[in-house]
């Protein structure tokens, strides 16, 4: 009898085809991205990304409950200033917009779990990731003044009561420097999720529209990785972990699973795959057009993200997926 291996026997009920599936999306895996702005009573629908909204900080309340009675676990906050400068003071300052929306959401939603952005891109006038030399127009960013003010930065969002930091800059020696003003201000037991290996990446485009963070000269090509180097990654996790980083970040997510893949084989600690907006922005409009099956595509990819290695997942999907998977 030929032949004698058929797979297809254990694919031959749905039943059976749940028993045998390796993988399984949860609502547990995500945490989802929401953006402050000044403001009351604001909700900018950003144009590139349908369903993504500027919000100020009563909304972002009111959706953070909304996230929480979903099931998800976590939010990750990113902040619009009033106001730019060169030493990104709306980052540190105690009154930065993304303080107080942490304040804000850990007094209405104490159980929600509340990660912020560390990183000086939105509120810099360059929309570099950080420290510049006065009057350069380059865009070279320099490293260690920039570690200095990300210190800062991580140690007022901890005072503001946000529960994991995750810095986004790619700055050499930032996960040692930013643990160390953790840890000399009270926060050790605050982890840092590092953006371990992040890309320089046109995915970025729609996310530079809602955070006004796109950089006004130059590009991230100096600090963020190569796109054409893979084992690079290897050694950037390396690095994090030996300066004390909890979990590691692979961004963006969709091009690049072959990273997550090997930063999960590579290392102990959780990995979070960052589904960017740009890969958001190209299913939404497929979809809009009614081109693709939005829910079928979508779970595919949580899957196909979570086979790869990931063990979290930051999609502006989450809320959708949160739904789908409670059958709404
Ligand atoms: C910058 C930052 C970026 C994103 C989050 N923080 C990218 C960038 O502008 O270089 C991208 C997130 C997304 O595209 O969804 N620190
Ligand atoms: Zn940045």
């Amino acid at each position: 009898m030929f032949p004698t291996h058929r797979p297809r026997r254990l694919r031959s009920h749905p039943q059976l085809r749940r028993m045998v599936r390796e993988n399984i999306v949860t609502t547990s895996d995500f945490i989802y991205p929401l953006f402050a702005v000044p403001g009351e009573g604001v909700a900018n629908e950003v144009k590139s990304m349908p369903g993504v909204y500027q919000l100020s900080i009563d909304k972002i309340v009111e959706e953070a409950k909304e996230v929480y009675d979903l099931g998800i676990p976590s939010i990750i906050l990113f902040g619009i200033p009033e106001g730019k400068d060169d030493d990104a003071t709306g980052a540190w300052h105690d009154c930065g917009i993304v303080q107080k929306a942490t304040e804000a959401v850990k007094k209405a939603v104490p159980d929600l779990v509340v990660s912020v952005d560390t990183c000086l891109c939105e509120y810099t006038p360059h929309g570099h990731c950080g420290y510049l030399e006065v009057g350069d127009l380059t865009g070279r960013v320099l490293n260690d003044p920039t570690l200095e003010l990300l210190k800062k930065t991580a140690v007022s969002q901890a005072n503001a009561g946000a529960d994991i930091i995750a810095p986004s800059g790619m700055m050499d020696g930032f996960v040692g420097a930013i643990r160390s003003g953790l840890d000399e201000a009270g926060f050790e037991n605050i982890p840092i999720m590092s953006y371990a290996a992040k890309y320089a990446s046109s995915y970025y485009g729609p996310f530079r529209d809602v955070a006004e963070s796109a950089p006004q000269f130059g590009d991230r090509r100096t600090y963020q990785m190569d796109p054409a180097n893979g084992k690079e990654a290897i050694k950037e996790i390396e690095l994090d972990i030996t300066e004390g980083a909890d979990m590691l970040m692979v961004k963006p997510a969709l091009a690049y699973m072959d990273i997550i893949w090997r930063v999960k084989e590579a290392t102990n600690l959780p990995v979070a795959a960052y589904n960017v907006s740009g890969e958001y922005s190209m299913v939404k409009a497929a979809a809009l057009n009614g081109w693709v099956d939005e829910e079928k595509l979508v779970m595919e990819t949580m899957m196909s993200f979570k086979r790869s290695g990931a063990d979290l997942i930051l999609t502006y999907h989450a809320k959708d997926v949160a739904r789908w998977l409670k059958g709404q």
